[in-house]
């Protein structure tokens, strides 16, 4: 099992996007068994991969659970988020299978993504007492180690959830938008990670950067950024990218990855050669 956050300090720079495809590629393309956590209270990759329908059925059942009750197992008169009314409870760390929604699923061996769905809910978490950050890790050691990849789709803050996934994570990936502006963030992600990590004694090594929302033609500020990169981190930067593309936007109210949504598109090519990259670099 390796775990790989995707991580941006910036939002709307394309991290849930390329972290749900990438997943889906990889269980869908590579056949391997795949976990996506939705570690966003905004819930977005939770929207991507299930209709609203399913969505408010997960949430709404007693017996299933989010990332929520990794952090925080359901207590005694808890109250149903959806519904309002209180719900029976169990207090022991909930089953994998209670805490995951089948969204893939090839059949022996041809490869399955599972999700951990997220809820705005999460946010009650964030004043709970020291060690709390701790527990998606210890939950994952424990029951996700049968998945190749677990990939966590990281908030744009430095939050609770943000630590609990570097201290779960083996490795991280950085998507970018290919701005001046969304660049300057880099450095200051990097700083906080080495520290975080450093104060943590644990050691999180970098997949590289993948270029996102590229847009063609390319104007010349973007150009121009990309290819100080590319120059600057050589080796960093993957060699393919995903493209500004309204298939990729109709996908996400597909629900479903753009491949499965438009097979043919370049976006869908770009998908398959960006999570072949990043079967080869991990
Ligand atoms: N390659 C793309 N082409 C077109 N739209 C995209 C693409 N990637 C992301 N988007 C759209 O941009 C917005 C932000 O993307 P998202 O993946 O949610 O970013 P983040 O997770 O960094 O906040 C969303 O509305 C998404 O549908
Ligand atoms: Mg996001």
């Amino acid at each position: 099992m390796q775990v790989i956050s995707f991580m941006n300090m910036k939002g709307g720079v394309g991290k849930t996007t390329l972290a749900v495809n990438v997943a889906y590629g990889l269980a869908y393309f590579h056949k391997l068994n795949v976990l996506i956590v939705d570690g966003d209270p905004q819930f977005n990759a939770s929207q991507y991969l299930l209709s609203t329908k399913a969505y408010i059925q997960h949430l709404g059942d007693p017996k299933k659970g989010t990332l929520k009750e990794i952090f925080m197992p359901k207590k005694p008169g808890s109250v149903n988020t959806v519904t309002g009314a209180a719900k029976p409870t169990d207090k022991s760390k909930m089953s994998l299978g209670a805490c995951t929604c089948s969204i893939f699923d090839g059949g022996p061996g041809r490869g399955k993504l599972d999700l951990i769905p997220s809820t705005l809910s999460l946010i009650e978490i964030e004043t709970s007492k020291r060690g709390t950050e701790s527990k998606l890790k210890n939950y994952l050691n424990e029951k996700a180690t049968a998945y190749d990849y677990v990939i966590i789709d990281c908030p744009p803050t430095i939050s609770i959830f943000t630590q609990a996934a570097i201290l779960a994570s083996h490795k991280y990936l950085v998507p970018i938008k290919p701005d001046p502006l969304s660049i300057v963030g880099l450095p200051l992600l990097e700083r906080w990670l080495e520290e975080y990590s450093d104060d943590a004694g644990i050691a999180i090594k970098k997949v590289g950067l993948v270029f996102t929302l590229v847009r063609g033609p390319l104007p010349g500020a973007m150009r121009d950024a990309m290819d100080d990169l590319r120059k600057n981190r050589k080796s960093e930067v993957f060699n393919h990218f995903l493209s500004q593309a309204t298939d990729v936007a109709k996908s996400v109210d597909r629900h479903e990855p753009v491949f499965l949504y438009n097979s043919n598109c370049k976006a869908a090519r770009q998908i398959r050669e960006i999570t072949s990259e990043f079967v080869a670099r991990t």
